[in-house]
């Protein structure tokens, strides 16, 4: 079995529609979350879910090896970031190399960077007047939202399109390929 632990710090609708896709998967199962605070969403989800979750605070995250340890310690194959609103220490970058992927809910490279999160960034989307906008999927690296780009999938925008109706579109674009790209990621590594 791979397996996967997503990490977030919000809702969590990725990381349980995530758990659904590969609820009966043959070979990739969600081993569990990583919240970084004991309100995110996704830790109500998991318990939902019957899924593990482990929380740690800034401190474990960025002073200590408990991160990186905890995702070793349970055989991690691919660390996926599902909302997670801090930047991905260095250890943990070279611990999992090329197996850490994101997903960004606009089309890098533009409206991405520290602070362009959620909501966040579709009202900028908005408020720049683009025609288009999308999801973009990478491979993590020490910057915000600069890795390697694994997919992107664009919709055009509505001329009353507002921010709120913008983040609901985009969700289901998120929510359908997201899964996939992990699963061809993960395909990719053992081949
Ligand atoms: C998602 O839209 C994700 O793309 C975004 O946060 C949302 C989390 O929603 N991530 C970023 O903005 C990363 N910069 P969720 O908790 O319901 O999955």
């Amino acid at each position: 079995m791979k397996n996967i632990v997503i990490l977030g710090s919000g809702a969590g609708s990725n990381a349980e529609n995530i758990v659904h896709y590969f609820k009966d998967h043959p070979s990739i199962r969600v081993a569990s979350f990583v919240a970084n605070k004991a309100e995110a969403g996704m830790v109500a989800r998991a318990e939902k879910l019957g899924i593990p979750c482990k929380v740690f605070g800034r401190d474990a995250f960025y002073d200590t090896h408990s991160v990186v340890d905890f995702l070793q310690g349970i055989e991690t194959d691919l660390v996926v970031l599902a909302g997670f609103l801090w930047l991905i220490p260095q250890e943990l970058i070279k611990a999992f190399p090329n197996r850490i992927v994101n997903i960004h809910p606009a089309l890098l490279p533009k409206f991405g960077g520290k602070g362009m999160y959620g909501s966040k960034v579709h009202q900028a989307v908005i408020e720049a007047g683009e025609e288009e906008s999308g999801i973009s999927i990478h491979l993590v690296n020490a910057h915000f939202d600069e890795g390697e780009i694994l997919r992107q999938e664009k919709i055009k925008l509505d001329s009353a399109e507002t921010a709120g109706s913008l983040e609901g579109r985009i969700r289901v674009l998120e929510h359908r390929f997201y899964p996939i790209v992990i699963e061809q990621l993960l395909a990719r590594s053992s081949g």
